[in-house]
This record gives structure tokens, C-alpha cells and sequence, in this order.
């Protein structure tokens, strides 16, 4: 994809993750993990799912450990699942009000991370509007310390990239024979880019990137997609169709990014538009969701719409997240 400037420059935080015999250390990115590693990831994490109504799987896996939930942007979703998943696997949280930490005063990143390492948290998530942090952090935690990413500016959201893996997947099956079109502001998507990380690690079939010129990917960056700005050509035959919202807290100038109503006639996911995919096409959205605009309220509704799963499949990845991290610090 193009890269913005918060790309710019980074190190590649793949080696970081995994310790030299394979086991998972953090979760900064899903670039670099291998396709065999993303599938155990998804069927651990496909053992968690039980249905909605009945009680939750639980496990003591995090039994002593402790996890602390670090959003420095907002979140609903990527935030409550981890409390939810990190309590199941029976770990205390804590919860850091960012509003009234010592951040506010001035304090360095490092600093509150420092702070709560002396307190024994064991996991930390930490979701920044700064490109690279998560790598930072992990680069200075103590050895028994591990930072998973929760959303990392523009760059990286993995267990988002994950959660959309196993819905993808739950419904369509493998992977080599889909189509999947990610539609919308695909420049500034943390959701974007790791999802095509992941799909291409898994040998997709054919990844369409579908955006307004202005908010496009680059073709360096995801060398096997396709690129278009015609949304008719894109959704033409497509087995999973995912929504984006523009991310405008990210775009400083909205020079060439249509208003809204030419942007949902032109870019907007609706019951119309979904006639040109495939018949039993999924619809997807990470949320949070600007209705009427990249999807049609009815439509995110539907029974085409999986976007309620992927909210209960990202509790689940995340179980699994934490416990493969858990087990790494069990066994050192
Ligand atoms: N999809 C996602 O990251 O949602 P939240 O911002 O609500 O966590």
C-alpha cells in the first residue's frame, strides 16, 4: 500500500515476535508469520467459540499473571475483548485510564510502561496513535514482559487481521479458492494492511483493493492485489466484500475524497451493489461503523452481515493470543 508518513522508516518488527525457536514472545504485526502459524493461531483460537447465550469457555491459563489494557486512542471493541478474554483465561486486569494517567503530565511513554513492569503486569496491550510504539515498548520491556498490539496508527492491528481471518474463514473455508474485496479508505488502515498480510500468508485467491485515487494503496506494498477505484469491477464475483470507514482523525487534508453522499454513491457497500459479488457473499466491517456512508444501514443488518461474529470471534483470537504468550513466559 502507499505509504503514509508514519511508515516511514520503520524497522521490520517481525523478528521481535517469535523468540529463535518459534514460540511467541509479543504480537506487533502479522507481516512475517507464516501461514502454518496463522492457522494453529485460528484454530486455537476457533476452541474458544461456544454458542451466544451459553456460557463462555473459561480456562486458568493467565492464572497470576496480570494484563494491562494501555489505549492511548479510543477503542470499544479491541478494549473490551481483551479485558473479557484476558479475565476468562482467569488473569487479573487492570484497566489504565488514560485520561487521568500521569501520561497527561507529561509523563514518557516508557516511563508508564516502566511503572507498571515494577507493579508485575505481565501483558500489556497497548493501542498508540504513534507508528512504531508497540515495537518500542517491546524492544525496552523486562525479558518476562509481552506486548501484544491492539491498533498501531496506520500500520498494524493484528488480532483485528486475525478475528477477520477466522470469520473469513468459518464461513468460506480455505482460503486459495476466495475472492475478498476490502473497500474504502484502504491508505490510512491499520485493519487493511493486516488483513492483507494475513490473507496473503494464507495463499488467498485474489485480494482486490477497491478506494477513491486519494486514499489508495500502493502496489509495492501488496505486490498480488489488485488495485482499482471502481467499485462495480471490484465486487464483480467477490466471496467476502469488507467495509472500511475513512479514517478523517488520520487525514489532515480532505482534498479529493468525496462528501459523504457521493462517497456512498460511489464507494458505499449496499443491498444493490452486493447483487455484483457472489451469491452468499459475506459482508464485513471492523467497526466501528459510519452508516449510511461506506455500508447501508440494512445491510450491515442482514443476514449477509458477519459483523457480530467477527466481535465474538475477536474475543476468542484474543484468548488465544494471551495464552500462546502465556505459555512462552511458562516455559522460560
Ligand atoms: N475494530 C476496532 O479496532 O474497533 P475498536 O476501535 O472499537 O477497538
Amino acid at each position: 500500500m502507499k505509504s503514509t508518513d508514519s511508515h516511514q522508516n520503520l524497522p521490520d518488527d517481525s523478528s521481535l515476535q517469535l523468540l529463535a525457536d518459534g514460540r511467541m514472545r509479543h504480537l506487533l504485526t502479522l507481516q512475517g508469520l507464516d501461514g502454518s502459524l496463522l492457522t494453529e493461531l485460528l484454530d486455537e483460537a476457533e476452541a474458544f467459540l461456544s454458542p451466544i447465550g451459553s456460557a463462555p469457555e473459561r480456562r486458568v491459563s493467565l492464572a497470576g499473571r496480570t494484563v494491562a489494557n494501555l489505549f492511548f486512542e479510543p477503542s470499544t471493541r479491541t478494549r473490551a475483548s481483551f479485558d473479557l478474554a484476558s479475565r476468562r483465561l482467569g488473569a487479573d486486569v487492570l484497566n489504565l485510564d488514560v485520561n487521568t494517567s500521569s501520561r497527561k503530565k507529561g509523563e514518557s511513554i516508557l516511563d508508564t510502561i516502566f511503572t507498571l513492569q515494577a507493579m508485575q503486569v505481565d501483558i500489556m496491550v497497548v493501542r498508540d496513535a504513534g507508528a512504531g510504539v508497540p515495537a518500542y515498548i517491546a524492544r525496552n520491556v523486562n525479558d518476562h514482559v509481552s506486548i501484544l498490539n491492539a491498533g498501531e496508527a496506520d500500520v498494524s492491528h493484528p488480532t483485528q487481521g486475525l478475528l477477520d481471518l477466522l470469520t473469513i474463514r468459518r464461513h468460506k473455508g480455505d482460503f486459495e479458492d476466495l475472492t475478498v474485496a476490502i473497500v474504502g479508505d484502504i491508505l490510512h488502515s491499520r485493519v487493511a494492511r493486516s488483513a492483507a498480510q494475513g490473507l496473503t500468508a494464507l495463499g488467498v485467491g485474489e485480494l482486490r483493493l477497491i478506494s477513491p485515487p486519494a486514499l489508495a494503496a500502493d502496489q509495492n506494498e501488496v505486490p498480488g492485489a489488485i488495485i482499482s477505484d471502481n467499485l462495480d469491477d471490484g465486487l464483480k464475483g467477490a466471496d467476502v466484500v469488507m467495509a472500511l470507514r475513512i479514517q478523517r482523525e488520520r487525514i489532515g487534508n480532505l482534498d479529493g475524497i468525496p462528501g459523504i453522499d457521493e462517497y456512498f454513491a460511489r464507494y458505499g457497500i449496499s443491498h444493490e451493489r452486493m447483487k455484483i459479488a457472489a451469491p452468499n457473499a459475506i459482508v464485513m466491517h471492523p467497526g466501528p461503523m459510519n452508516r449510511g456512508i461506506e455500508i447501508e444501514s440494512t445491510l450491515a443488518d442482514s443476514t449477509a452481515s458477519v459483523i457480530t461474529e467477527q466481535v465474538t470471534n475477536g474475543v476468542a483470537v484474543r484468548m488465544a493470543i494471551l495464552e500462546r504468550v502465556a505459555k512462552t513466559m511458562d516455559s522460560r
